[in-house]
């Protein structure tokens, strides 16, 4: 068919498809439990892979993994083709520059404003002067769509909204290629988490992101995500788009899935 020909092709020179982030038989643990349980995992380029799972299942370890900052026992990371292990410093802030963070936690600096929490990164990799630093702030303030008095604001005087979407603003702050979003929802109320999540696609699409995101919100699973991992007992037990993630027999998908929430939300759909 001609038409998914030239889809095809669009896709080959976008690159789409191909692993940005290879996870292969990871293996991380504390003290004598184990979390990720021989995990291997791709992350492709150019799509928004929604991550789900049980509360505590380690959601959060695996990106914490990824990013280098929880050791692993066992297994590989390879970033943009590289093994992390076998990177020098250099090579390491390298890979670094190239990806940009939300954590699920504290996000911010709270005694820095808006405008001086983006400038972080730019300041710990750049040598910029202020004023290109200011303009960049502003953009990437805009780009999330704050007004740019927000930059002035400290973080005690935002909403939670705004506080997310400063965080944002920050893992921007140095054009990464791939973003985590660690439950970039939680604490918003639903029309909030859902502004929020046509903002991550409308830049996932302008800047030609790849998103790793975690999330518990079933409409940012149907509404944004291209794919879907899930996580239990340590191993992604499925992974596809949300049809193939509906359809799967495995108990806990089921629940999620099928569960009482999961038909509150079709039928708000
Ligand atoms: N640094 C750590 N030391 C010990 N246990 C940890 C540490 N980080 C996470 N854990 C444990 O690992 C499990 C998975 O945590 P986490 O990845 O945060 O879950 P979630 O899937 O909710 O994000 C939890 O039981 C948590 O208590
Ligand atoms: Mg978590």
């Amino acid at each position: 068919m001609a038409n998914g020909e030239t889809m095809e092709q669009g896709n080959e020179e976008a690159g789409v498809g191909e692993p940005l982030i290879s996870v292969r038989d990871l293996v991380v643990g504390f003290g004598d439990r184990v979390i990720l349980d021989h995990l291997s995992l791709d992350i492709l380029r150019g799509e928004i892979l929604g991550f789900v799972g049980t509360s505590g299942g380690g959601k959060s370890v695996l990106t914490r993994t990824i990013l280098g900052l929880v050791p692993k026992r066992s297994g590989t990371v390879e970033v943009f083709g590289q093994d992390l292990d076998t990177l020098n410093e250099a090579q390491r802030s390298a890979v670094e520059r190239r990806w940009g963070v939300l954590f699920q936690q504290g996000a911010l600096f709270s005694s820095l404003t808006v405008k001086q929490n983006i400038q972080f990164p730019l300041r710990e990799n750049l040598k910029l002067s202020q004023k290109l630093m200011d303009d960049i702030a502003y953009a990437k303030i805009e780009m999330v769509g704050l007004k740019c008095e927000a930059g002035e604001k400290l973080p005690s005087e935002l909403s939670g909204g705004m506080i997310k979407r400063a965080s944002l603003a920050r893992a921007l702050a140095l054009d990464p290629e791939i973003l985590f979003l660690d439950e970039p929802t939680s604490g918003l109320d639903p029309i909030g988490a859902g502004d929020f999540d046509e903002l991550i696609r409308t830049l996932q699409q302008t800047l030609g992101l790849t998103v790793f995101m975690v999330t518990h919100d079933l409409d940012s699973l149907h509404t944004v995500c291209d794919r879907i991992a899930a996580l239990a007992d340590g191993k992604v037990i499925a992974q596809g788009p949300i049809e193939t993630m509906m359809a799967s027999t495995h108990p806990w998908l089921r629940a999620y899935f099928h569960g009482a929430r999961a038909r509150a939300v079709r039928s708000e759909r």
